[in-house]
């Protein structure tokens, strides 16, 4: 054999060697905001080299535009879940998203490479988390993005609106002319079910604090009661449901307010069953199932201009720890958004 080959050999592997990890840094890789660790904001990291999630049977793979924040999120970074929800390290977060999809395991046929979609891509339930570049996300828990608001609005609306919908329309099933009180009217779920509630008829009656006061007034509440200065159980009574965001004590005096067959929903905490009794009240704690069917419903509100996305604050990938730090401690009004694509 002569020389030349092996040379020719040697110097096409090295430009293959290369191509192979331009690609691999180029394409297979991505920006992520991830954890190894529990704990607060602080342990929160930008990695720029995190592998694009490969997908499983009925998932897609979506570039992500944009992702909202939850509560959730933090808890489970905090670690209060894990002796339930033990998590393997490292951890992307973020649940809620919006985006375009990019490719599609080959079972799915719900949705194709280009749609524009939203939901959910929580590790906890299967995705790949969503406050990365790419995410990896269950057929099931998307559907198309609502066509009349922007990428950032839409992630704002996954996990609160689709509490808000389940609670509203399947558990209390409220009814023009009802009277309802949504506590919590200013956070994330609070401010969607507001309008939500209005849009179905109901008289709504919100709890909030002095800052927000007319923030919930401008989302369309009936009556605001401001919960640092008053006490919603000494000015409300005879309601029809009550919908909780908040819960402890909140959940536990609320029972006072409702009429006889009245219904509690709880986001945050079980309502305990013997006051539920002896109120003569139907209480349950909503676990929500942000499942295609209702995503598609809540765009199809969105669209109708019966709910308007409520977006306090929107924050860079590279600031992912200073929007966790806003939503848990800066009180915001609705949400808090994470802006990934340009
Ligand atoms: N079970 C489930 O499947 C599920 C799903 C989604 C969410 N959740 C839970 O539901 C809860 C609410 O979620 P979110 O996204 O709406 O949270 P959020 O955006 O943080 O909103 C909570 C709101 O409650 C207000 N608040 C605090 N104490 C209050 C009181 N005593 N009376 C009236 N309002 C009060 C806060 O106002 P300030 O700014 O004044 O503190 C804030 O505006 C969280 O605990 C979350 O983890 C559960």
């Amino acid at each position: 054999m002569s020389v030349l080959p092996g040379v020719l050999l040697n110097t096409l592997l090295k430009v293959t060697t290369l191509q192979s990890k331009v690609r691999e840094v180029l394409f297979f890789h991505m920006k992520a905001a991830q954890y190894n660790t529990y704990g607060d904001s602080s342990v929160i990291e930008i990695n720029s080299n995190a592998p694009q999630p490969v997908l499983k049977e009925g998932q897609v793979l979506v570039a992500v535009h944009a992702a909202s924040i939850n509560p959730f999120d933090y808890k489970l970074r905090f670690g209060y879940m894990k002796d339930g929800i033990p998590l393997s390290f490292p951890v992307t977060l973020g649940g809620d998203f919006s985006g375009i999809v990019t490719d599609v395991a080959k079972s799915v046929t719900e949705v194709q490479i280009g749609d524009a979609v939203y939901g959910q891509a929580l590790i906890v339930n299967g995705g790949s988390g969503s406050l990365a570049e790419y995410a990896a996300a269950n057929t099931k828990n998307i559907s198309q993005k609502p066509k009349k608001v922007t990428f950032l609005e839409a992630a704002s609306l996954p996990l609160v609106g689709v509490s808000a919908v389940q609670a509203l329309e399947e558990h209390i099933k409220l009814y023009s002319g009802q009277r309802i009180v949504i506590h919590g009217g200013a956070g994330g779920i609070g401010s969607i079910a507001i309008q939500l509630a209005k849009h179905l008829g109901a008289y709504v009656i919100t709890t909030v604090g002095t800052a927000d006061v007319d923030f919930a007034k401008h989302l369309g509440a009936d009556e605001v009661i401001d919960y640092k200065t008053q006490k919603f159980e000494e000015i409300v009574e005879n309601v029809d449901a009550v919908f909780d965001t908040v819960g402890g004590e909140t959940t536990n005096k609320s029972f006072a307010v409702l009429k006889k067959g009245g219904v509690l929903v709880s986001m945050a905490g079980q309502p305990d069953p013997d006051l539920a009794k002896q109120h003569g009240v139907t209480a349950l704690t909503q676990s929500t199932g942000t499942i295609a069917g209702r995503l598609n419903r809540l765009a199809e509100l969105v669209d109708q201009g019966v709910i308007k996305p409520q977006i306090d604050k929107v924050f860079p990938l590279d600031q992912a720890a200073q929007a966790f730090d806003y939503l848990e401690k800066g009180h915001p009004k609705g949400k808090v958004v994470v802006k990934i694509k340009e």
